[in-house]
């Protein structure tokens, strides 16, 4: 069993849970994830490590109540725990001497963003973090962002805080006002990974997107992270979940994604209505 030590309301639906995991927390690295399971009759659900403490022996993961299984992890609270928590998975990120870095994230993202925003301004690059939320009550961490970066430009879609528009559109500006960019790392919705790609495309500026395809075994073993890249298959948990989005066959990664959509509102039908 897994204990909550810490849990956090960040913004409305977004939690931030700090799980005791000694071993974990000794091992994670930037754009690692785990997969956990509330109880035995839970399904199997993939979360990013969003920070890691070795001293305290715990990892923080932050999450959007999304469905069925976020929505009951929600419901959670300090002293419980979970019964399966299995990680660190995935490749970590690419971090190296780059020159300018942009960390792009939307949404629950912008909580697991910044150890790599961190880590990339520790190996000295220059790091700027474009935040994109939906509106002023959706932003959480500033003050731990602007820590990660040398510059932080937030943004909202309803212009209540920060500059007004979506984070590609923002990114557009920046190249044509100009600005170099020598790497792109992008989380959040696949929509705006895609746009953001396609925007750096002409550049030839490499812009890693972190897939979040959907995952059960998070191992490998189970073909349903599935995805195409560079013309070849690749399984986003264990070739990734990063991977350069000039070279992702979006269409397919789209399709895959919405597979189980009448599934998922019959799943939060049955446990809350
Ligand atoms: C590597 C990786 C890291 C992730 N990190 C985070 C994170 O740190 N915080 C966070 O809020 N979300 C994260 N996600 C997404 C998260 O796993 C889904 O939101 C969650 O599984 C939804 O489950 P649900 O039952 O609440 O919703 P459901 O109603 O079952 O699904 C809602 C949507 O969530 C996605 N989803 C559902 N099941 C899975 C699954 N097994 N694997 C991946 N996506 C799924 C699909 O897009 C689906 O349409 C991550 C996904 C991946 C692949
Ligand atoms: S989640 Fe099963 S192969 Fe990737």
């Amino acid at each position: 069993m897994y204990k909550i030590i810490l849990k956090q309301k960040l913004a409305p639906k977004i939690h931030l849970l700090k799980i005791k995991e000694p071993i974990l927390a000794k091992k994670s690295q930037p754009g690692q994830f785990v997969v956990l399971k509330i109880d035995e009759e839970g399904e199997r659900i993939p979360l990013n490590i969003a920070d890691w403490d070795e001293n305290e022996g715990s990892i923080d993961v932050v999450f959007f109540e999304k469905g069925a299984t976020t929505l009951k992890l929600a419901l959670l609270n300090e002293g419980d725990s979970i019964v399966s928590l299995a990680g660190p998975l995935g490749l970590p990120t690419q971090i190296e001497k780059f020159g300018h870095v942009v960390c792009i994230a939307a949404g629950v993202a912008a909580g697991f963003i910044i150890p790599i925003a961190k880590a990339m301004k520790q190996k000295g690059n220059k790091v700027t973090s474009l935040i994109w939320q939906k509106n002023k009550k959706m932003v959480f961490w500033e003050n731990r962002l602007a820590g990660a970066s040398d510059r932080l430009i937030i943004a909202t879609e309803d212009g209540s805080y920060g500059q007004k528009g979506p984070a590609p559109m923002i990114l557009k500006k920046m190249l044509e006002n100009g600005d170099t960019i020598d790497r792109i790392n992008v989380m959040g919705p696949g929509p705006m990974l895609k746009a953001c790609s396609d925007i750096t495309s002409p550049y030839g500026i490499k812009t890693i997107v972190s897939l979040h395809s959907i995952m059960i075994d998070g191992i490998g073993m189970c073909g349903s992270c599935r995805v195409s890249v560079g013309g070849k298959t690749k399984f986003a948990c264990v070739d990734g979940p990063d991977f350069d989005g000039h070279q992702v066959d979006w269409k397919l990664f789209s399709a895959r994604n919405n597979i189980y959509k009448n599934e998922e509102k019959i799943a939060v039908e049955q446990h809350f209505s």
